[in-house]
């Protein structure tokens, strides 16, 4: 007997996971894409969502949830509005990094690894970026800042509202 998908997705995005796992079927590739699909349509890629599209495409719930968890760009949880990451990486660390960190973490009002109750702030301590030129480095969205000290930060965070 096939199995049911008993999961907590509302109808809506049963629906919209239905048209990404649809689109992409049979091509190479395809989880990574539907899974970059889904955390742009969702924010997010819940357990829900990955045992849903592991049942529809057969790929094995485990590996679905190792490329989430792998990659930097799949969340398990909801993201907020602003995606801010401070690197806590050697060269990052080694100028002051922790201090930056914690000046952002009074900043928002969230430590590392958590979302701000509206929304707003997601707040993440990541591994080298790649930008050790620039250390201590931060990150919002797509926005990088660098040669940081903590009394920049409360400048940076206004321009987030
Ligand atoms: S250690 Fe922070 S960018 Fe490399």
């Amino acid at each position: 007997m096939a199995e049911t998908v008993q999961d907590n997705l509302t109808s809506e995005v049963r629906s919209q996971l239905k048209q990404i796992v649809d689109k992409h079927s049979g091509q190479k590739e395809s989880i990574i894409m539907i899974l970059n699909e889904t955390q742009e349509k969702l924010g997010y890629v819940p357990y829900e969502a990955q045992r849903y599209i592991a049942l529809e495409t057969g790929i094995p719930l485990a590996e679905i949830y190792g490329i989430v968890t792998f990659y930097s760009r799949f969340s398990l949880k909801p993201v907020g509005k602003y995606k801010i990451s401070s690197c806590l990486g050697t060269a990052c660390y080694v100028k002051n990094a922790q201090a930056v960190l914690e000046r952002i973490e009074e900043k928002v009002g969230i430590k590392a690894g958590e979302t701000s109750a509206d929304g707003k702030y997601s707040f993440v301590a990541t591994r080298c970026i790649g930008a050790c030129g620039l250390a201590p480095v931060i990150t919002i969205n797509e926005d990088v800042y660098g040669r940081l000290t903590p009394d920049d930060i409360d400048g940076i965070i206004e321009k987030y509202k």
